[in-house]
């Protein structure tokens, strides 16, 4: 199966397969060709240029992209699209004056959805799952990392985890699955940390690894949450059982999460919205990509992770939804895109690099995805007719994508 994109006014992120991630100043620069074609031979990229070199081939299918833009998929490295039922009370809730802390304290936040989770079987948390899929598949999401963490249970996280992996078998979406039981201390193990850590490394990792339900391990590393040592603890289990870490770190107060996560080779460290030099320079010594989360500082009002900063200092940036119930109801790339170049002040290039390239890479997927270039996977937004790439961000709550095509089919 061959088709050919025609008469593309702008192809954008065009670059060689050996690329796995941008950072510093090179986060500015996204290589493109203007009056471009794009041949896809079956799931792959497999040749593309300026028009005047065009094939002279009858493919099987034709797309005239006159006025429109072709790039490739947003790659949504952090998220956690599996879950039950809502939390639009606690929404409300926050209008009327309460905090995010304050509604988890009461028992509601993350032990809220892990309750429903519970009562929920794995048939409708798959059915209500898929529609949140199949809504950011239609937003021009290609590669997305789902975490566990609604369970808490040994049961309630393999129900999670093969929701996911189920998720990932029947849909052309490229999918991680990402193992966080230690997201929030059970009420019954409040004043027993050590005995929910006991579970986490007892019975679920082994069942887990048993199965070949996850490829990384999160913690959220936070006050009232996981504490550094719990957290170390965590990741040197996953680790033994072949998970690599990737964790939710500096949300809310910076404990040591980042030095714990780079002495760990953690892929990502995310959120990041409270973040001190001293992080910086960690990291400047480390493999470990910087994810911002922007939706969710913009839901919570809490401030936005310092791209600035962490661009200026050298380092890389990944940008991804966070889509969860509680934090960021919302799994749309296209406004994190446009939230980080307004509220964050990266150039579009920038968020197109962080929203793409650096977020497949923070999923241990820059050799198949994450950029134009031949042999990787045919994942790519088509656009309608727009001035330039600019109104990617600057349009933002426009729908601005015409087609989106994953493993070279049109969805
Ligand atoms: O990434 N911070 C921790 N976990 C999620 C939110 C979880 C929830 O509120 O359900 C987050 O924001
Ligand atoms: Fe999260």
């Amino acid at each position: 199966m061959t088709t050919l994109i025609i008469n593309i006014k702008e192809l954008l992120q065009i670059r060689e397969a050996s690329i796995k991630k941008v950072s510093g100043v090179e986060m500015a620069i996204l290589p493109s060709l203007k009056n471009a074609y794009l041949l896809i031979e079956n799931d792959l990229i497999s040749d593309f240029g300026l028009m005047e070199n065009c094939p002279k081939i009858i493919p099987n299918k034709s797309i005239d992209a006159t006025g429109k833009m072709v790039l490739p998929s947003w790659c949504d490295s952090h998220t956690h699209i599996v879950y039950a039922g809502n939390r639009e009370q606690e929404f409300v809730d926050r209008i009327n004056g309460l905090s995010y802390e304050e509604i988890a304290n009461r028992g509601g936040g993350i032990l809220n959805s892990a309750k429903k989770l519970n009562e929920t079987s794995e048939e409708e948390i798959y059915n209500q799952s898929k529609q949140r899929l199949e809504e950011i598949m239609r937003l021009g999401t290609g590669a997305v990392e789902i975490k566990s963490g609604y369970g808490l249970t040994v049961e309630g996280e393999l129900k999670m985890l093969r929701v996911i992996k189920k998720l990932s078998e029947n849909y052309p979406i490229k999918v991680k699955a990402t193992f966080l039981g230690a997201h929030a201390f059970p009420s019954e193990y409040k004043e027993n940390h050590s005995g929910y850590l006991d579970l986490i490394t007892n019975e679920m990792l082994p069942k887990i690894a048993a199965e070949n339900l996850a490829e990384y391990i999160d913690v959220f590393c936070e006050k009232g949450y996981f504490s550094v040592e719990e957290t170390e603890r965590i990741l040197v289990a996953g680790k033994q059982f072949g998970l690599i870490p990737k964790i939710h770190v500096n949300q809310f107060n910076t404990i040591g999460g980042i030095a714990v996560g780079v002495k760990h080779h953690a892929l990502t460290v995310d959120h990041l919205e409270v973040l001190t030099d001293e992080d910086i320079a960690i990291l400047k010594g480390s493999d470990t990509m910087p994810v911002a989360l922007p939706s969710c500082s913009y839901f919570l009002s809490i401030p936005y992770t310092p791209a600035r900063k962490i661009i200026n200092a050298g380092l890389p940036l990944a940008i991804a939804t966070d889509f969860n119930p509680g934090s960021t109801p919302s799994g749309n790339m296209n406004f994190v895109v446009a939230t980080a170049c307004i509220k964050m002040k990266m150039t579009p290039e920038e968020a197109i690099n962080a929203a793409t390239i650096n977020g497949a890479f923070a999923m241990g997927i820059s050799h198949s995805h994450g950029s134009i270039s031949v042999g990787k996977k045919a994942n790519l937004i088509i656009t309608k007719p727009i001035t330039s790439y600019y109104q990617l961000p600057y349009a933002f709550g426009s729908n601005l994508i015409d087609m989106v095509i994953l493993e070279g089919k049109e969805i």
